[in-house]
């Protein structure tokens, strides 16, 4: 019910007893909260005249002091004006149109007991001990021009670190100028194509299949993405020539989700593509640090700097909740990446310090090196496994990476195994999922990262149940 100056009494409305003598400020506060609270929600309709301050005070019995600094208050907040010769009155009103329907909450899935889908590196074996050990330092060290406006490239030390980094562990040429701190791969591609777009080029080509947030990346950015095959060699060269695309962004470490590695062959021609185009690979360093059968194979940013971004993170390392990666551009765009993202912000700098003394410490490198072992040998007990309890299914990819490809039989539904899987707790993902036009190879997308070893058993168990209750193609109705 709206009220009326004239037929109640405030000291009701406004929920106010017997005020504590000597308080009077907690009475304005109070009084504040209450006046706000009941033109907020109605009770006191616009245009309603408040009481006199010296007649409110009286009836609460308290200072009029409390009521004048409250209606002070209030004035400066726009929910009362007061106008010289005229009562103080309530200036706003709700919102009393319906609220917009609500939508309907999604279930809730079915609690996740083993994660074999991609996407995640080991979190339980998140570095915390010597992160907070980074974080600690940093936050005693920092000097004071550290905390104020951050660089939009990043912290200028940070960027030293990452270069010396990428130069001694990724073949990369990197310098502080020309490397940008940002939130990881997909920020980095964002910013790439913007300076794309402001140089003039409208087409990227992406890898099919591929992770359908660089596309919504690129599109976002204001680019067309083209989709290009990626066959055992990785991007097929012959496709891309053929797209008006003068810019292609490409997993040349570990292509996701195929596994593949960009051939020599493919590399060296990729980047005379750019060349005769007058344009530019992007390469997404993703999975690089995993290479279990040989030593990891060198970025091809190196071989022609002028034409080759390089976008790498710590997702698959660290953690992706850190939104740390970098962006390495040609010298001469730079300043046009910069102009092109004037509104893009470098990830907090006390996260960037922390992340730059964990790398100065040589913690990345032993943390990856741990890693490395593990993986390797997780991935061997996974493909181990699958082979004895799934001999119909074939393993592929590259010894490399946090996922394999599993090849199942023609007429397996996949989308059926999913969603089995997903009832049993066993997170799974299907090839179909980074495919913009479905194929008739059917397959699996298997993590083995945020697994343990001792649950591989067990999960493909539910995944050998799962595939047995799917319905074959041939027995589904037409
Ligand atoms: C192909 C590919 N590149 C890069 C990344 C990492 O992206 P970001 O650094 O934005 O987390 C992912 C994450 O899943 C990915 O699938």
């Amino acid at each position: 019910m709206a009220i009326s100056q004239t037929n109640f009494a405030w000291a009701t409305l406004l929920e106010i007893g017997s005020p504590e003598p000597g308080r009077p400020h907690r009475l304005r506060d109070h009084l504040v909260r209450a006046l706000r609270t009941a033109i907020r929600d109605g009770r006191l309709t616009e245009g309603a005249a408040v009481p006199p301050s010296r007649a409110l005070a009286e009836e609460l019995g308290c200072s009029r002091w409390a009521v004048t600094e409250a209606y002070g208050q209030l004035i400066a907040e726009g929910y009362l004006t007061a106008r010289v010769g005229s009562a103080t009155r309530v200036s706003w009103s709700p919102d009393t149109t319906p609220p917009y329907p609500r939508a309907h909450p999604a279930p809730a899935p079915p609690p996740v007991r083993y994660d074999l889908a991609p996407g995640l590196p080991d979190l339980r074996a998140f570095p915390r001990r010597r992160w907070a050990d980074a974080v600690r330092a940093v936050t005693g060290s920092a000097v004071h021009y550290d905390l104020g406006l951050p660089d939009p490239a990043g912290h200028p030390g940070v960027r030293t670190t990452v270069a010396q980094y990428l130069r001694r562990s990724r073949g990369a040429d990197a310098r502080a100028e020309t490397v940008t701190v940002c939130a990881g791969v997909t920020d980095g591609l964002l910013r790439t194509c913007r300076a794309l777009r402001a140089e003039g080029i409208a087409d990227l080509a992406v890898e099919h299949p591929g992770w359908g947030r660089l596309r919504d990346a690129a599109t976002s950015a204001g680019l067309r993405p083209h989709p290009v095959p990626v066959d055992h060699d990785g991007l097929r060269v012959d496709d891309l020539v053929r797209t008006p695309a003068r810019a292609v962004i490409v997993g040349a470490a570990h292509q996701f989700p195929t596994g593949t590695v960009l051939s020599p062959a493919r590399r060296a021609r990729l980047v005379r593509w750019a060349r005769d185009v007058n344009g530019y690979v992007i390469e997404d360093d993703y999975d690089a640090e995993f290479r279990y059968d040989h030593h990891p194979v060198a970025v091809m940013q190196g071989m022609d700097p002028r034409r080759v971004f390089l976008l790498g993170s710590v997702s698959k390392t660290l953690s992706p909740a850190l939104g740390l990666g970098w962006l390495v551009a040609p010298a001469a765009l730079t300043q046009a990446l910069a102009a092109a993202n004037p509104v893009a912000a470098a990830p907090p700098v006390l996260d960037q310090l922390a992340l730059a003394t964990f790398i100065d410490r040589g913690w990345y490198d032993a943390h990856l090196r741990a890693a490395r072992r593990r993986f390797r040998t997780r991935r061997d007990l996974l493909i181990r496994t699958l082979g004895a309890q799934l001999p119909e299914a074939r393993a592929a990819g590259t010894a490399a990476g946090l996922h394999i490809l599993l090849h199942l039989p023609d007429d397996t539904d996949t989308h059926a195994t999913v969603r089995a899987a997903a009832t049993a707790g066993l997170r799974l993902a299907d090839l179909d999922d980074y495919r913009v036009q479905h194929s008739a190879d059917r397959a699996l997308v298997l993590g083995y990262g945020n697994i343990t070893d001792p649950e591989i058993p067990p999960a493909v168990a539910l995944l050998r149940g799962a595939l047995a209750t799917r319905t074959p193609k041939a027995e589904r109705p037409a």
